[in-house]
Order: C-alpha cells, then structure tokens, then sequence
C-alpha cells in the first residue's frame, strides 16, 4: 500500500462519468485499482502515475475475471478494502428492436462480470474486512425503452439482498441505486436529453453523494433528486 494511504480501492468504470469523478475522489484516501479497457497511458492521464491499472474488457466477463485475478497477484494484492463495481452500458430503445447481441452485452458487462467478480475476490474482501459496492440503477424497478438495462439492474439488487443474507457476519455489500445523470452513457445508450436533464445531477455531485453513502452501514439506497424532494417535504411535514 502507498505510504499515507488509508485503504485499497478497487473499481470498475473509472473511466468516465460517475466512476471518474469517484475514482478522483478516492484517489486522495485510497490506493486504487482500477479495471478497464482503455489503454494504460490514457488512464494514467484521467487519474494519475500513481494508481494500479489493469486493461480487460469486461464485456467478456469469464476471462475478464481471471486478467484481474492474475493482475491482483502480479501487484501482490490479497486484501481490499472496498470493491465498487460502477461500469455499465445500455441501449435505450424499446423491447422489441433491442437485439439479442445488445441484450447479452447489458447483462454481461452490468451483471454477469460483477456476480463473478465479486466471488472471485469474496477473499480479498474478507481478508480486509472489506466492503462490495454494487452501482444499480433506479431502473432497476422497470423503466421504459430500458428492458434488459432494468433487468441487468434488478438483477444486480437481488444480488446483493442474497448476499447481505448469505455473507452477513463476513462481508459488507451495499448497493446504490443512481437517478439520471448527466454522464457520457445517456449518449452512447442513444437518448437525447430534453428539459429534463435540468433535473438530472451532474457526475460530480452523484459521485459526491455515492461517497456519502458508502461511509454508511446502509445495505441499499437511492440517490434521486425526486427522492430528495420528497424526503424535504416529508421532513417539513413533520416539523
Ligand atoms: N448516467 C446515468 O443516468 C445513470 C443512472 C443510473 C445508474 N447509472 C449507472 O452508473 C454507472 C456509471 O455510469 P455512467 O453514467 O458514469 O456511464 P459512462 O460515463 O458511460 O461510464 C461507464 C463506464 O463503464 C465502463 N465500461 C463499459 N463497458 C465496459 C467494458 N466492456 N469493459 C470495461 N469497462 C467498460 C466504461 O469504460 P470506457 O470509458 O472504456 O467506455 C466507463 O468507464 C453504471 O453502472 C450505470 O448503469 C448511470
């Protein structure tokens, strides 16, 4: 561990959007290990020399796990303090024109690879006295245009309520379940924001408050500005 570092981070995603901004957050407090397919230099130039880099493409998720998993013995890594899987894609479009490719790709990069990745370093966790944070979506309840995107999202919260049962007395997991934000996937998914993006958080203030919450005991919360509203109305309520 870097002298003056706290604890060892590991993230997926930190390559744009919310996963950037935390990644540049964390960077202050934690060593990071960062997962991600673009090449070492770029990297390096989005967050710094002084982190850990390992290139694989998650989208193939079985040899994904065993590149970290040899990357992490290269880099003699056997305890980590906090996994936080944020990587994501979708497609926004409806049900019936989303491909089958499209399909497994969703599922694969925001469901499969976190499932395996999270048993391959339940170890590393444990040794640490660790922590898993799953990055879902409020979609996760079913959203429109957003099928296998929603499903990838439910599944990732199913996920963690099974092993919140499971590794209790072992192993923190937490899952976080973001609104819109403003980040490059809304593009790449092919939706074009209207006057609703006024609502929507820019990636620096979700990363701030994903950072809020992962400093809590909470198992699963929402980071929404509906549910901010609500929760202000509800306080003024009851004053
Ligand atoms: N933006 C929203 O409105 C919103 C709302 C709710 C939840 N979320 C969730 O928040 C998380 C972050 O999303 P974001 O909006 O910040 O998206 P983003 O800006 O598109 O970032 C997605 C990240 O995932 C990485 N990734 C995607 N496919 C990958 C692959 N095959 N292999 C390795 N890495 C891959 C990307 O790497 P590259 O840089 O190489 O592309 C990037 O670092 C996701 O889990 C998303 O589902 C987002």
């Amino acid at each position: 561990m870097i002298k003056g570092k706290k604890s060892l981070t590991l993230i997926t995603g930190a390559t744009s959007g919310i996963g950037l901004e935390l990644a540049r957050r964390l960077i202050n407090t934690d060593d990071l290990v960062v997962i991600g397919r673009k090449e070492a230099h770029e990297v390096y130039a989005m967050l710094s020399d002084n982190i850990q880099y390992i290139q694989t493409d998650i989208a193939n998720p079985v040899q994904a796990v065993d590149v970290v998993i040899a990357g992490l013995e290269k880099l003699d890594i056997q305890a980590i303090d906090r996994v936080i899987h944020c990587a994501g894609v979708g497609v926004y479009t409806s049900p019936d024109q989303e491909t089958s490719e499209q399909i497994g790709h969703n599922v694969s990069v925001n469901l499969l690879f976190p499932v395996l990745l999270t048993k391959a370093l339940a170890s590393h966790v444990e040794t640490a006295k660790g922590k898993v944070v799953l990055i879902g979506s409020v979609a996760h309840k079913g959203s429109p245009n957003m099928a296998s995107y929603a499903a990838s999202k439910a599944g990732l919260a199913g996920f963690a309520r099974s092993l919140e049962a499971e590794w209790r007395d072992r192993i923190d997991v937490q899952v976080i379940h973001p609104g819109p934000t403003l980040t490059p996937m809304l593009e790449k998914a092919g939706y074009k924001v209207g006057k609703e993006g006024r609502f929507f958080l820019s990636p620096e203030a979700m990363a701030e408050e994903i950072i809020k919450v992962m400093a809590t005991n909470k198992k699963s919360a929402t980071i929404f500005i509906g549910a901010k509203i609500k929760s202000l109305f509800r306080r003024k309520q009851s004053a």
